[in-house]
């Protein structure tokens, strides 16, 4: 196992380019089993998770190339439609094969993918919906069974706006008989790359980036040739990693319009944010303070729940205090332990942990351990800020979302690296 090493204490500077969107690349390959045919996607990240994916793309018959950025995805030949619980249980997004496969070959068994760090992470909207579309679902020894000799359009409604619910259900509904309405579907900007690689392949979806898709059902689709969005979740990282180093410099190649709540929650805590076309400057102004800024996380537009943990990290570097309410996942504080272990005063009750900000001198470097994602790149965020040396372990965590992250951070001049541990 390797660990991250970083001395901290360095303003970073400079620019970082941002890769293509890990939530995104997902749904997007899954779709490639749509229609038979070689599909282009460009602006792939390559991460463990586009790998798990390929992995299991391959398993099921599919031929992937990876040139550069690009991955061509032949699904010509599909030898089976099972996705085992070996690959699923590794990444839970590999659900998104399930619509579709169903729809492609009218019968499939998806691996449930169990719970994770973050929280239990159940599907029941998306199974409750491909029985919507007229499927028989069942869950047998931890698999989903669905079987269908066509799928037909109906309305389908949310309790909650679930991005991969929305997801498989609008891949199936493109090869319905008859029109498919998802209502209070999700917003996430990346359902929107799903909708131009879908309507490129010939569906015909309406709706985009509301929360009620319009889906008419086709009888066959075409290959797609698109490109994947930029990672806003890691646009958001490294913006927060420069704020909280006292740093000043931009990502580019970014959309600004796919950060409105983070871009406005920094404003507010007194740093600079410029917004320049597809890059984001952040700056601070004279005095080296950040007032504490409460967030509540929420489906798109409202903060991510992506980058909750990340704004924790910032928050411990403040005069005063923050409210962090995260409403999305019930188990989604497990970077406060190890901030603790940094120096950080951080109270949870619940969904709630409070911050008491101790300025930027407020963190010291630890021994920490990754526990998931997006606590990772917290611990990595508060590692730049703290001063002395900072070593965080299971980093095979941060490499699930994180495209080259050594070299993007030694770019803006931090002094970090990778050792066995
Ligand atoms: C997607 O997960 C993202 N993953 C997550 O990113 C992200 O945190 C999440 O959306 C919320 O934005 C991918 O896109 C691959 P949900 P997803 O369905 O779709 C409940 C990261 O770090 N729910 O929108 O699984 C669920 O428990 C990852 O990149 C049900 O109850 O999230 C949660 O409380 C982590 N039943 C809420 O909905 C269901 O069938 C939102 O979950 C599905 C979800």
């Amino acid at each position: 196992m390797e660990k991250l090493v970083i001395e901290g204490g360095i303003p970073l500077q400079g620019e970082v380019k941002i890769s293509g969107a890990k939530n995104a690349a997902l749904p997007l390959m899954a779709a490639t089993l749509l229609c038979a045919g070689r599909h282009i996607l460009r602006n792939v990240p390559d991460l463990r998770d586009t790998r798990t994916l390929t992995r299991l793309l391959e398993n099921l018959g599919a031929v992937v190339e990876r040139k550069g950025d690009c991955l061509s995805i032949d699904t010509t030949v599909l030898r089976h439609g099972e996705a085992p619980y070996e690959l699923v249980k590794t990444m839970r997004a590999s659900v998104l094969v399930l619509g579709p496969l169903l729809a492609r070959l009218g019968k499939t068994r998806v691996s449930l993918p169990g719970g994770c760090a973050i929280g239990e992470r159940p599907v029941n909207f998306h199974t409750d919906g491909l029985r919507q579309l007229g499927a028989v679902c069942t869950i047998k020894e931890g698999y989903i069974e669905a079987e269908a000799e066509f799928l037909r359009g109906t309305t389908i409604y949310f309790d909650i706006p679930s991005v991969t619910g929305t997801e498989n259900l609008l891949m199936a509904a493109t090869l319905a008989r008859g029109t498919t309405v998802l209502k209070n579907a999700a917003r996430e900007p990346e359902i929107g790359n799903l909708v131009d690689m879908l309507n490129s392949m010939g569906a015909r979806i309406a709706g985009r980036g509301t929360d009620v898709l319009t889906i008419e059902g086709v009888t066959a689709l075409q290959p797609a040739d698109c490109r994947i969005i930029a990672d806003r979740i890691e646009a958001g990282t490294y913006l927060l990693a420069i704020a909280a180093t006292g740093g000043s410099g931009r990502v580019t190649g970014c959309c600004p319009a796919d950060l409105p709540s983070l871009v406005e929650k920094l404003r507010y805590a007194g740093l600079v944010i410029r917004e320049e076309g597809d890059s984001l400057a952040v700056s601070w102004p004279g005095a080296q303070t950040l007032v504490g800024v409460d967030i509540k996380t929420a489906p798109f537009p409202g903060y991510p729940t992506d980058l909750q943990a990340q704004f924790m990290a910032l928050m411990t570097l403040c005069n005063g205090q923050s409210a962090i309410h995260e409403t999305i996942f019930e188990n989604r504080f497990m970077h406060v332990a190890e901030l603790r272990r940094m120096g950080a005063k951080i109270k949870v009750d619940g969904r709630f942990a409070v911050v008491s900000g101790q300025g930027m001198t407020g963190l010291k470097g630890a021994p920490v351990m990754a526990t998931d994602l997006r606590a990772s790149s917290s611990l990595v965020i508060a590692g730049l800020a703290a001063s002395g040396r900072t070593d965080i372990s299971r980093i095979y965590h941060l490499e699930r979302g994180y495209e080259n992250l050594v070299e993007k951070l030694t770019g803006l001049g931090a002094r970090v690296w990778k050792e066995r541990e």
